[in-house]
């Protein structure tokens, strides 16, 4: 059955290209996951609030190698990306990226998480908007979505100061370790206008792609 409409964005349209580097600000980065990262990552899913939202743990050195790896494959298959967020020493204080891209909609899902001890300084606010604008400006995408549960506060927080509109509450439609939560869905679009979060304003739109 022929479709009826077109593909927002045609297959190629991620991996034609390289994963960037995104410049944040100055000693805040965005760049590929490498697989020196391991320990980082393994530090990260370590963290019971990281496991408490993001539903994983990683056992060995080798599945967190694997998790760094997975990356480049996900963005030649075009289905997801990830970039460690880094600042001035080049080290992984974080995570943010794309889940559940669908070229054919131009759509994705949103995905972040700091260390610990990256947090409280607001790095998760910047990072969503360097990927916001790389989403819209660079990639294409029309449709960004931001799911968090409705527990989980400092989500929300950064959700809102990335200029994400709250959509509504999907009732207990994700299971965590204690069981089913309501989720929060915030989305934005690219004609939702300029980014204004912490890190990001009107004119700062030339910023965010080193290449
Ligand atoms: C969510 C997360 C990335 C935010 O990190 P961050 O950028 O350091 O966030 P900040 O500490 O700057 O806090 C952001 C806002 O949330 C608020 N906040 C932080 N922790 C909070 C809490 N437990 N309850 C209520 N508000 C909280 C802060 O006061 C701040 O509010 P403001 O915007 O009014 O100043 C980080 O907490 C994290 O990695 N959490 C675990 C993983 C996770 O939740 N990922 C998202 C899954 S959807």
């Amino acid at each position: 059955m022929p479709l009826l409409v077109t593909p927002a964005l045609p297959p190629g349209s991620l991996a034609a290209q390289e994963q960037p580097h995104l410049r944040v600000r100055p000693g805040l980065a965005l760049r590929p996951w490498r697989d020196e990262d391991a320990p980082v990552v393994r530090a990260a899913f370590d963290c019971p609030t990281i496991q408490r939202w993001h539903v994983r743990r990683l056992d060995s050195d080798d599945e967190a190698r694997a998790w760094t790896a997975q990356w480049a494959v996900h963005w030649r298959a075009e289905t997801a990306v990830s970039w460690a967020i880094v600042e001035d020493d080049d080290r992984p204080v974080g995570q943010t990226g794309l889940r559940d891209v669908l070229l054919s909609e131009g759509s994705a899902q949103v995905s972040y998480w700091l260390l610990p001890d990256a947090r409280g300084r607001g790095l998760a606010t910047e990072a969503l908007g360097a990927l916001t604008l790389w989403s819209f400006t660079q990639a294409g995408l029309h449709r960004l979505e931001l799911n968090h549960s409705t527990a989980n506060a400092a989500s929300c927080r950064v959700a809102t100061r990335g200029g994400f509109a709250v959509e509504g509450v999907a009732r207990q439609s994700m299971r965590h370790a204690d069981g089913w939560h309501d989720m929060h869905q915030h989305a934005r679009l690219r004609t939702d206008g300029p980014i204004c979060s912490a890190g990001l304003r009107p004119a700062d739109e030339t910023r965010g792609q080193v290449g």
